[in-house]
């Protein structure tokens, strides 16, 4: 059920992600100091509990002697941010980049399908930020996903009428950009994760701008999600929250859903827990929703106290589909399918994320050649950066362009990339062009790259 915190957060939409962001970390997970002699080391149970610190530090995945010395190792990373960190080793990995993972919000994208459909504003809100939920059960992996390699890009087709492209459209800081478009609506996003390492933990901020365009209703949505926590990275078994409030709004009337997710442990919350309210622009509740993001989510109509409305019941708007059994990097079925070449269009890019050899090779369980490609991937990047500054030249993205639009987010202001509408036609010429008997897709050579082959120079 909604909480009485969420009700207080109606007034202020904003005032409350400070808030919740400010208390992790403080007052309900109060570190473990001395704890093995280890300074400011923080263990938290995946139940969000740091009574049993001194055990819970003995699980996890690394033994004893790794645990000390990774923490000596990444002492003075303590407080920056370490989205782009080239060193770290590639068995924390999973096969998969930045650029892929974006496209997994595209697993439930049926739900923006029926919020075009449906006639109600609010329930058009309903389906939407039910579609934003889904994507956190997959987002939970406790595997780094690759950085792209910049002008690295990443397709997608054979999934519910969309055609998907991203990019990594600047290397230092790190951003994204992807655009994503079916009959029924249009998504766009400018990503530039930030972490702040905080010695056992690390916290995401999703800075970036989110917008989903429902073509028929003609309506833009903006989505601004929760910032995420991943807990015990080197002692205890390592586990990931999201906390704080996602906030979706209808650019043009202003209605807005706001949801809580209950950060795992505050007063009493299970894990998962996420409740609040479809609002409309005069800030009175129109609907409840409920629900947990590993699983299910729901709605009930309800008063202006946010009561359920008698003679209504709630119900499920979405569930998560089955999952595959022991799976080595906690894929979902939808996550193989990101990887196959069964989402690949004819005529794969040379730059797409699926023939990366570091990424392939991991896949087939080859740490040690896997670790040996991504180190010679970045060599070569560094090599490209050089031959770019010595010549004066800029990198430009192929199929996004800056559009001279800053945004302010929670955590930041981001420049924001928009589509420039090349890759249609791009698709369009090989869709209209004659099947000819092409290479297998597998033995194209990966291929992000600016200028030839640098390495023969
Ligand atoms: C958003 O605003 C548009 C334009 O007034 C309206 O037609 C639409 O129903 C609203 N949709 C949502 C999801 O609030
Ligand atoms: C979601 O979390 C609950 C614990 O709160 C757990 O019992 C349930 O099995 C989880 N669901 C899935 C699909 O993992
Ligand atoms: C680039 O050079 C290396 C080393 O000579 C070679 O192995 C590789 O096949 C070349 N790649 C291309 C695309 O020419």
């Amino acid at each position: 059920m909604a909480s009485r915190d969420q009700k207080q957060a109606g007034g202020g939409f904003f005032s409350s992600i400070a808030y919740s962001l400010s208390n992790i970390g403080t007052a309900m997970h109060k570190s473990v100091n001395g704890l093995l002699g280890y300074e400011g080391l923080e263990v938290i149970n995946p139940e969000g509990g740091a009574e049993d610190a001194e055990e819970e530090a003995q699980r996890g995945r690394w033994k004893q002697e790794d645990r000390d010395s990774y923490w000596k190792m990444m002492q003075k990373y303590i407080g920056s941010d370490v989205t782009s960190m080239v060193t770290l080793p590639v068995i924390i990995f999973e096969p998969m980049t930045m650029i892929q993972k974006m496209a997994e919000l595209m697993e439930y994208s049926h739900l923006l399908d029926l919020a075009d459909e449906c006639e109600d504003p609010y329930m058009q809100l309903v389906y939407a930020t039910s579609w934003a939920i889904s994507v956190y059960y997959a987002y939970q992996r406790t595997w780094k996903p690759f950085n792209p390699i910049l002008g690295e890009t990443y397709e997608m087709v054979n999934h519910g009428g969309i055609t998907f492209i991203s990019e990594q459209v600047s290397h230092h800081p790190p951003m994204s950009a992807a655009h994503a478009e079916n009959e029924h609506f249009i998504y766009d996003i400018t990503s530039k994760l930030r972490t702040k390492f905080l010695g056992n933990s690390v916290d995401a901020y999703p800075v970036g701008r989110t917008r989903v365009t429902l073509k028929r209703a003609g309506v833009v949505l903006e989505l601004v999600p929760p910032p995420t926590k991943v807990n015990n990275l080197i002692f205890g078994r390592m586990w990931v929250d999201s906390s704080g409030e996602m906030i979706m709004t209808n650019v043009t009337t202003g209605d807005k859903a706001v949801l809580y997710f209950q950060p795992c442990g505050w007063f009493g919350a299970g894990r998962y827990e996420v409740d609040g309210y479809v609002y409309n622009a005069a800030e009175e509740p129109k609907i409840l929703m409920t629900g947990k993001w590993n699983e299910s989510m729901s709605y009930q109509p309800c008063d202006m106290e946010g009561e359920p409305l008698s003679g209504t019941e709630s119900k499920e708007v979405w569930r998560v589909a089955a999952l595959p059994e022991n799976d080595k990097f906690q894929y979902t079925h939808f996550a193989h399918k990101i990887n196959s070449f069964d989402t690949a269009p004819r005529k794969l890019l040379a730059s797409d994320s699926r023939l990366r050899p570091d990424r392939l090779a991991l896949e087939k369980g080859d740490l040690s050649k896997a670790g040996a490609e991504k180190s010679s991937l970045e060599e070569r990047q560094r090599a490209e950066k050089r031959n770019r500054e010595a010549n004066d030249h800029q990198f430009t993205p192929r199929w996004f362009g800056l559009s001279g639009e800053v945004t302010t987010t929670p955590w930041g202001e981001l420049e924001v990339y928009e589509y420039n509408g090349k890759y249609n036609e791009h698709r369009s010429a090989i869709d209209a062009s004659e099947i000819v008997p092409e290479v297998s897709t597998e033995s194209i050579e990966f291929n992000p790259w600016q200028y030839g082959n640098l390495t023969t120079e």
